[in-house]
């Protein structure tokens, strides 16, 4: 556990004061290198050891007690889904990593990949000794070349060390670890796509239930899947015990979260802060110094491209004790439970400032352009739908739609919501529902009602011209 101001980061690197390094500690740290012999001269794997002397029942407990959340997306509680594994299986168990990494304006997990790949393998021994796995992946995106040579040049190193292989640092535990490279999908990210990819197959996702991995996972056996950050986190719980950890960030929202901004702000970049405490308005102003000079706040993506909009000027209601209290998007905590409860998420902590320069219209076509492209095709409502909002954002855009296309628009949306077999539905529609719904009259605005019988009437000449245009 460190503070950021306890360890000398390289110039220009130094972590802001209000961050709390933990998974992020060596990150940018000066005179740090990827190698195990640094890792290990820093106390690196003394909670492998440690926790080889523990019951693996009193480590999912410890998981749990931490009240750790996925960092992958959905922030469901890890140690609840270890548990998940049937109390009476006899099949092999699985564990795997995702570091698919690919929703937009998410770049966390490269990093510790490339910087500190021993504390991510570190966290997925420890995870692999509790759960009972004996083989493990790393499901690595093809776009990390890079990150996947240092991973199997540490999975080596650990080899070497006695950390990985038969009977570890004899304890008559064994695991085996591999890389398994991608080939580029965002849908590759999705836990169920990312099995069927790494049995060999399409990366189609399964349908949940029933299969949800912990039971029915890689090769119908249960299987863990985490995300790099989720697994990081497991040798700290180890290092100061789940109780500790829990006091960290808020009830129900405990740990650090690093948080990746992009976007209109001066500084972007990636700040690892206790959850919930501080603001979404701390964050723009305070650790990414505010707005490009002469610029308003107009809205913010605060989970990753998927996660729903919020406008600026909008009021949330939360709970806050027994009272519920109304906020502003500037004094909204960066929680989990606060930005569902303000119609948005914490995602992958991927937070994508917007300011008034920018045109509503043109980022959500710019993300739908994403979302057609990676649909994977198993559902009629996401395969088409997706396809379509992007082709009528896209007239949006060219100033060739008519008003109706708006509500046709949101239609389609609505039309994949909850209609298909994984989240992708959601993700692909919630950008469309919530940019329509907070900037309608923008959208409106940018339209024509001499489009209205473009699609009617596709024999007129302004209806031919304007339907070739589209892709
Ligand atoms: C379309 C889609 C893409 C996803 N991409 C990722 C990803 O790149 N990395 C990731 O960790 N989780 C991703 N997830 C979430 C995973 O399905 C899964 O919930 C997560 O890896 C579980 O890890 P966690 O519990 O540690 O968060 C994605 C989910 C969906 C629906
Ligand atoms: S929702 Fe989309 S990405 Fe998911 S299975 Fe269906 S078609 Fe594929």
């Amino acid at each position: 556990m460190s503070k950021a101001n306890a360890i000398n980061y390289k110039k220009g690197k130094e972590p802001h004061a209000r961050e709390y390094r933990l998974v992020f500690k060596n990150v940018d740290r000066k005179g740090w290198d990827p190698g195990i012999d640094c890792y290990l001269q820093d106390g690196g794997y003394r909670e492998l050891k440690k926790a080889l002397l523990m019951d693996p029942v009193d480590i999912t407990e410890d998981v749990k007690k931490s009240g750790l959340r996925g960092r992958g997306g959905a922030g469901f509680p890890t140690g609840v889904k270890w548990g998940f594994i049937p109390p009476n299986n006899t099949k092999p168990v699985y564990l795997i990593c995702n570091a698919d990494e690919s929703e937009p304006g998410t770049f966390k997990d490269r990093y510790i990949i490339h910087q500190d790949p021993h504390q991510l393998l570190e966290g997925m021994i420890i995870s692999c000794f509790a759960t009972g796995a004996n083989l493990a992946y790393i499901y690595i995106r093809e776009e990390f070349p890079e990150g996947a040579r240092i991973l199997e040049k540490a999975i080596e190193e650990c080899h070497q060390k006695g950390f990985l292989g038969k009977n570890i640092l004899k304890s008559k535990f064994d695991l085996e670890i591999f890389v398994h490279r991608g080939a580029g999908a965002y849908i590759c990210g999705e836990e169920t796509g990312l099995i069927e990819s790494l049995e060999g197959k399409r990366p189609y996702p399964r349908i949940k239930p029933p299969y949800f991995p912990a039971a029915l996972g890689l090769y119908m056996c249960p299987t863990i899947v985490n995300n790099v950050e989720s697994l990081c986190n497991v040798k700290h719980i180890i290092a100061m015990g789940g109780d500790a950890f829990a006091k960290l960030g808020t009830a129900r929202n405990t740990g650090t979260r690093v948080l990746c901004v992009s976007g209109d702000v001066v500084n972007p970049g990636y700040f690892e802060v206790e959850v919930g405490h501080i603001t979404m308005g701390e964050l723009i102003h305070d650790l990414c110094g505010g707005l490009k000079p002469g610029r308003k706040l107009k809205a913010v993506i605060p989970g990753g491209s998927s996660a729903k909009v919020l406008r600026a000027g909008e009021k949330f209601k939360i709970k806050k004790g027994d009272q519920e209290i109304e906020i502003g998007i500037e004094d909204i905590p960066m929680d989990f439970d606060t930005l569902m409860a303000c119609g948005s998420m914490a995602g992958s902590g991927g937070v994508i400032v917007i300011d008034d320069s920018r045109k509503a219209s043109w980022i959500l076509n710019n993300i739908n352009e994403f979302y057609a492209h990676e649909s994977c095709g198993q559902c009629t409502p996401c395969r088409e739908g997706s396809l379509w909002m992007k082709k009528i954002t896209d007239r949006i855009t060219r100033g060739e739609a008519s008003p109706d296309d708006v509500e046709t628009l949101e239609s389609v949306a609505f039309n994949i919501d909850g209609k298909t077999i994984c989240a992708f539905g959601e993700a692909c529609a919630w950008p469309t529902e919530s940019f329509v719904a907070k900037f309608r009259e923008e959208f409106l605005a940018d339209t024509s009602e001499k489009y209205d019988d473009a699609i009617l009437n596709p024999e007129t000449e302004l209806a031919a011209a304007h339907l070739s245009s589209e892709t």
